[in-house]
């Protein structure tokens, strides 16, 4: 193998993936889910399918990449020459590209609110302001692409300098930063004070795990397994990518689980951290970017020591979705080094030029060309449609199909269980699982998804 570019740590590779992983479907996605689908219940049933199903999608995809040790389209082309099974990087890839470029105007709108946190422009308001405040901002005709902008450019600065020295530096440095910030955010919660009329803090914790068995029903099911894809960031090339700069000794079955244990502790800490909070101070939980930039906010405005907590809470965001949109760069721009020998960077800026000019259309979507829809849709809302339904369900598809039923059992066996070495044990389950139950699972996801039942 030629020098290749990789992790210098297992613990850099565990970062970099539980960085892409962790994003804002951690923080507000996720609480809300579990707050509305049943609680305890709702967590009960995510674990299961998430140990069911997302983890050996994680798996495969590690593997994939390292058996390649290409980017994620030719990783496929090296394990199956001549054959069609790249067409999931192909999918993968594509998918990466074009979430990135509404990814990155929520990433700037995170970048936006953390400048006015600093500012202290949450104290004093109404949330009438605060809710006008947040439409004025994303419909404003420049202000959100100059954030996204900036935020790209963050980005790229850190993609440029490579694997080791960029993307596994600054994720060994984040993610124990992001828990120690979500620590402070937990302990602050759960120990204010009940506001006049309010229910208090404890109201909180119980909207998030009181178990509610009579809300499982086929829709939380489906939500909960269509989340487990979206969170542990399957179906869009990074896994693969990493996968292919990762040690030849690290044992992957193990190495996923922790993944998917530190992407659910973050998640769970979130939810710990907004819910109490929000019942302390009577407000109601919203879903969607309004919890996140309207209500928060407001919180942040009434709480003991808000304005210290607003710029933590932002700093957050911020780098919870850096940390995934470094995966999501270094995708296009391992294929731009791999495939085009290109130097690493020129793709870099070459990837970013490309997302650049998507994310400008994305985020005038949300203003200026609101009229014009797909699908009903306006743009924005489009590409999150696109690849959550269709991209990143055929990449995660014809991938298990590859592993389960197109590629050579003993070659999956040696690579998962680094010859026979680590984690024998596991492996009859895995591809039981991967060889039946995750493509029905992922039919019966794209069937609801696109509305059939
Ligand atoms: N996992 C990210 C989150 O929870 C979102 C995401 C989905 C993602 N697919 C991705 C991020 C691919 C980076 C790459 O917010």
């Amino acid at each position: 193998m030629s020098q290749k570019d990789g992790f210098n740590s297992k613990f850099g590779l565990i970062a970099a993936a539980v960085g892409s992983a962790v994003g804002l479907g951690n923080i507000w996605r996720f609480p809300y889910m579990v707050g509305t689908y049943g609680g305890g219940a709702f967590l009960i049933v995510y674990l299961i399918l998430v140990s069911i199903i997302g983890t050996p999608i994680l798996m495969s995809e590690l593997v994939i990449g390292r058996l390649g040790r290409r980017d994620a389209i030719n990783s496929f082309k090296v394990m199956a020459p001549e054959k069609k099974w790249y067409f999931s990087g192909v999918f993968a890839l594509l998918s990466a590209f074009l979430i990135f470029g509404f990814y990155c105007v929520v990433a700037g709108w995170t970048l936006e609110y953390l400048f006015q946190a600093i500012g202290n422009n949450f104290a004093g308001k109404s949330p009438d302001q605060l809710g006008e405040m947040f439409t004025g901002f994303i419909t404003h005709p420049w202000k959100p692409i100059l954030f996204s902008i900036l935020f790209l450019a963050i980005t790229t600065f850190v993609v440029s300098f490579g694997v080791q020295k960029g993307i596994e530096k600054v994720s060994t440095l984040l993610i124990p930063l992001l828990f120690v910030i979500i620590i402070i955010l937990d302990i602050r919660a759960l120990t204010l004070p009940t506001m006049e009329g309010a229910q208090g803090a404890m109201a909180g914790l119980s909207f998030l795990f009181k178990p509610d068995w009579s809300l499982i029903n086929s829709e939380s099911i489906l939500a909960a397994m269509g989340h487990s894809f979206f969170t542990l960031s399957v179906g869009a090339a990074v896994l693969p990518t990493y996968g292919s700069y990762m040690k030849a000794d690290q044992n992957i079955p193990s190495t996923s689980v922790q993944i998917f244990i530190f992407d659910l502790l973050i998640a769970i800490m979130a939810g710990i951290a907004i819910f109490p909070s929000m019942f302390a101070f009577g407000m109601a939980p919203d879903q969607g970017p309004g919890l996140v930039f309207i209500i928060l906010p407001n919180v942040f405005a009434s709480m003991p020591g808000g304005y210290i907590f607003g710029v933590l809470f932002f700093l957050l965001l911020a780098l919870a979705a850096l940390t995934s949109t470094i995966s999501l760069l270094e995708v296009v721009v391992a294929y731009l080094v791999d495939s085009k020998d290109m130097e690493r960077k020129k793709a870099s800026l070459l990837a970013a030029f490309g997302v650049a000019c998507i994310a400008v259309v994305a985020s005038l979507s949300n203003g200026a060309w609101s009229h014009i829809t797909i699908m009903d849709k306006n743009i924005f809302d489009f590409l999150d449609f696109i690849t959550a339904n269709y991209g990143m369900t055929l990449a995660v598809m014809i991938e298990v199909l590859f592993l389960g039923w197109g590629y050579s059992k003993d070659k999956l066996y040696n690579s998962m269980t680094n010859d026979g070495t680590a984690a024998t044990g596991v492996f009859s389950l895995y591809y039981f699982l991967i060889r039946f139950i995750a493509p029905i699972a992922i039919i019966i996801i794209f069937l609801h998804s696109i509305g059939l039942f």
